[in-house]
């Protein structure tokens, strides 16, 4: 049921990737220092206050799936073929019926805004330019009209709870921006026991109290850059959520409304398919019966994820999932995302039939460096090592990748180098 639309940007728009990595994109100044994603979280963890950095990095209970999601890459070790002529390589891929530079895009990300000045729109614009796809957060606190102006394309993603009235609302509103594709959140029915919020003192909304006052006095570039920046425009609120705005973002009673999620069902996923009209895609799928159930709703894609580790603690990681969703979702286009950090982990990804995979943190801590400048540089880090990589495995694009490019090294054990 996808609906190409003639406003999305066509070949001829994107950037082109005839620059190809040798030793990645040249820079001059501070930025020049982040040499890989994850460069910038150490960088981040200095600038944010402890409270906000702890709601970006931490996970559910102990941890355990968002480190599953690193070492699940691990587990594959790349087969290169050599002396096949890859000098004229793409990393371009079709999705939905466009066209995107490169085979991954910004996940969802609540509370961008926390993160860094209006880093929705951050996010969004750095995207828009790159030519790859960003996911507006339904928990954001930019309307979605604005982001949708300032970098039409942009995917749309919602909670929902089981109460019909209001998913209508928020599917008109969704529709009257021009977005074409709206990601429907399923994995969070309650929300995840993040203990760690709790420690670093983290809520939503924020309580404000010595803790928090403490938190920004040590972080004042943080409170100049972000915090005073964004109060100057007022206070921001939930303003995604639903179809009217939502709760404050800082508040010592007011309380988010997270009712009825636990009553949404596949029967709401029907009628959204019914009344949405554009592409409809659902994340948080880790199963190959609930893969079967989306393609027999006729969604037009699935984004395989465990949240990046912050909703069920030890739920599989989404890449030891995916050759069997693939293969359960009979050429419906399977994305995914968790713990994708580096080029070859979006290869991995690919080669196991993944058509696009999602990124989140590294983001995230991208703008909160150094705003878009910062997200540009982070995707263009990705991209060199994506093209790179095709180069050395023996591909000149995505689409050519297979099982055959991968050994699962799971149980085999290494000498260890001398
Ligand atoms: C998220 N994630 C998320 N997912 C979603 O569907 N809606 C949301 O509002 C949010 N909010 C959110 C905030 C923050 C700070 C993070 C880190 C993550 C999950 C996100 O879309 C994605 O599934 C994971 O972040 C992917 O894992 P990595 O790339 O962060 O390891």
């Amino acid at each position: 049921m996808s609906t190409p639309s003639s406003s999305l940007p066509t070949a001829a728009a994107l950037p082109s990737d005839s620059w190809k990595a040798f030793n990645g994109p040249r820079l001059r100044g501070p930025l020049s220092k982040l040499l890989c994603l994850d460069d910038f979280q150490q960088l981040a963890r200095k600038r944010l206050p402890r409270s906000i950095y702890g709601y970006v990095a931490g996970a559910a209970e102990t941890n355990a799936s968002l480190r599953d999601n690193l070492n699940a890459f691990e587990e594959w070790g790349f087969v290169p073929r050599v002396l096949c002529k890859v000098a004229r390589r793409t990393q371009h891929v079709s999705l939905f019926g466009r066209e995107y530079a490169s085979p991954f895009g910004i996940a969802p990300m609540g509370l961008m805004a926390l993160s860094a000045f209006q880093g929705d729109l951050v996010l969004a614009r750095a995207a828009s330019r790159a030519g790859i796809p960003f996911v507006l957060s339904g928990t954001s606190l930019i309307p979605m009209e604005q982001v949708m102006r300032a970098a039409p394309g942009s995917w749309f993603q919602a909670y929902l709870p089981g109460d019909e009235s209001r998913i209508d609302a928020l599917l008109e509103r969704v529709q009257r921006t021009g977005c074409d594709t709206l990601v429907v959140t399923v994995d969070l029915p309650v929300a995840g026991n993040r203990e760690n919020n709790i420690r670093a003192g983290f809520s939503t909304p924020l309580r404000p109290g010595l803790r928090l006052a403490w938190d920004g006095l040590t972080h004042p570039r943080w409170v100049l850059g972000t915090l005073a920046r964004t109060l100057w425009q007022g206070m921001p609120h939930f303003e995604n959520s639903f179809a009217e705005r939502g709760a404050p973002v800082i508040s010592r009673n007011v309380d988010r409304d997270f009712s009825q999620r636990d009553h949404f069902d596949w029967s709401h996923i029907a009628r959204i398919r019914q009344r949405w009209a554009g592409n409809l895609v659902v994340k948080g799928i880790l199963g190959d019966r609930d893969a079967t159930l989306a393609r027999e709703h006729h969604v037009d894609g699935i984004i395989v994820s465990n949240h990046g580790g912050r909703q069920l603690d030890g739920a599989v990681s989404a890449l030891r999932m995916l050759p069997e969703i693939v293969t359960a979702a009979r050429g419906m286009p399977v994305m995914l995302d968790g713990g994708v950090r580096r080029g070859s982990d979006v290869l991995k990804a690919l080669a196991l039939g993944a058509r696009m995979v999602f990124v989140g943190r590294p983001f995230n801590f991208a703008a909160a460096v150094a705003g878009e400048p910062g997200v540009a540089h982070a995707i263009d880090l990705l991209r060199a090592e994506v093209d790179r990589n095709l180069a050395m495995l023996g591909v000149t694009k995505p689409g050519a990748l297979g099982p055959e490019h991968l050994m699962n090294l799971k149980g085999l054990a290494f000498r260890s180098a001398t």
